[in-house]
């Protein structure tokens, strides 16, 4: 079975895990920064802690907060726990990020952030956005942060130009899902040294160490989810998913898109370990990149799909977190799939206004796209690991549907 997902990790990794290295979480923030070309960068436990740190930081409450009705829940849950107002704005249909018009009319006298996200790795208009946001900055007379969240794109390019450095700071999560991993965690970046200090000086109050069981759990993670991804194993890791509760009860604790909710250890610090890692693996970002992109681009040209399904675009400067079709029938697509041997994933099943949970943050506006493609986006396998066998299969299987 091909998975839907795939860590990049390697033997570097793993040696990572047990060999000690003096300062590594300052040591991580100092290579993320560097390969991002941003001034700061200031780890925590996850990313949506990352965004709630921010709002407790900047002294935002009870403020409304734009962001797409299309996105993971983590970040309306960030919003809602930091005591914020989430203001949903539906996708369009092409790359599936904000509409601009819808983006623009969100905006009130009450906005103080708006989270341009980059779903998939589409890189937003930012240019759009901040002509936006800065004639909404005129009009009522206030601030209003624009806070990328790059969970997914890490550094696509807009018109050539990284989206990180785009707004006042970005977003990361840093899980084993992503495109770099440690293990678990997430940064925030930002070239604006008030944003930086307020965020350490909070992290430094508000935040504790790890404790000891909590860092075991973090060191044998990265080697049960390593093995749990190999080929060989991979079958039986999908079988457990399947069939029993196992897995799901470990992702509930992490992630639950029904409740608003964050797991136990929020406030709990990055652990060295968790560093450790995520300084492998900055250097291999730029091979995790391109062999994404190339991936992609061998989709775009060989795939054949029927004329119901519709393509993801070809974006210049897209990073592939996920290379998302959309189908009419997607159980049954995922069905063949599996049967053939390649897993499919169905990423984002929900639309965050209609969930029962964000319904009172529901306007008046039906969020159209966003259901549509909560019910019918699947996405391939892109995982750097891919060999071109894997590949094959891959296209071979999609085309026969
Ligand atoms: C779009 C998006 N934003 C933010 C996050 C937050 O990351 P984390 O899971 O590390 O809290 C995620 C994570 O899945 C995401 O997909």
């Amino acid at each position: 079975m091909i998975p839907r997902l795939k860590p990049f990790i390697g033997f570097e990794e793993i040696a990572a895990l047990f060999r000690p290295v003096n300062d590594a979480v300052q040591k991580f923030e100092s290579a993320f920064a560097a390969t991002f070309s941003t001034r700061h960068a200031v780890a925590f436990p996850y990313g949506r802690s990352a965004l709630w740190a921010f709002f407790k930081a900047m002294g935002i409450e009870g403020a409304e907060i734009v962001q797409p009705a299309y996105t993971c829940s983590v970040v309306g849950h960030a919003t809602v726990l930091s005591g914020n107002i989430p203001v949903f704005v539906d996708i369009n249909l092409h790359d599936y990020n904000m509409d601009l018009d819808a983006f623009r009319k969100a905006i009130t006298a009450k906005t103080r952030a708006v989270l341009p996200t980059h779903l998939f790795g589409y890189p937003m208009d930012v240019d759009a956005v901040n002509q936006i946001v800065h004639e909404a900055e005129n009009r009522f007379g206030q601030r209003i942060y624009i806070i990328q969240d790059c969970a997914h794109s890490f550094e696509a390019e807009w018109q050539g130009k990284s989206v990180v450095n785009a707004g006042d700071g970005a977003l990361f999560g840093l899980n084993i899902s992503k495109q770099i991993t440690s293990i678990f965690g997430g940064m925030f970046t930002t070239n604006d040294d008030e944003i930086a200090a307020k965020l350490l000086a909070l992290r430094e109050r508000s935040y504790s160490e790890k404790s000891w069981s909590e860092k075991l759990f973090r060191l044998f993670y990265l080697p049960v989810a390593t093995i749990a991804f190999n080929d060989l194993i991979y079958g039986f890791t999908y079988w457990l998913q399947n069939n029993t509760g196992l897995l799901r009860q470990l992702t509930d604790a992490y992630h639950l898109d029904e409740k608003i909710h964050f797991p136990p250890d929020y406030l709990k610090r990055l652990s060295p370990v968790e560093a450790r890692v995520g300084l492998e693996q900055m250097g291999k970002y730029n091979t995790i990149k391109s062999r994404r992109r190339e991936i992609a681009a061998m989709y775009f040209d060989q795939l054949k799909v029927p004329d119901t399904w519709v393509m993801p675009p070809n974006v210049e400067g897209a990073t592939y977190s996920h290379f998302v079709i959309r189908v009419p029938n997607r159980n049954e697509v995922m069905k063949l799939a599996a049967q053939h041997g390649v897993q499919l994933g169905q990423l984002i099943e929900y639309s965050m206004p209609h969930l029962p949970a964000y319904q009172k943050y529901s306007s008046n506006n039906q969020y159209p796209n966003s259901l549509l493609c909560s019910q019918s986006l699947i996405n391939l396998p892109i995982h750097p690991g891919l060999n071109q066998k894997d590949l094959f299969k891959i296209i071979e299987t999609i085309s026969h549907i």
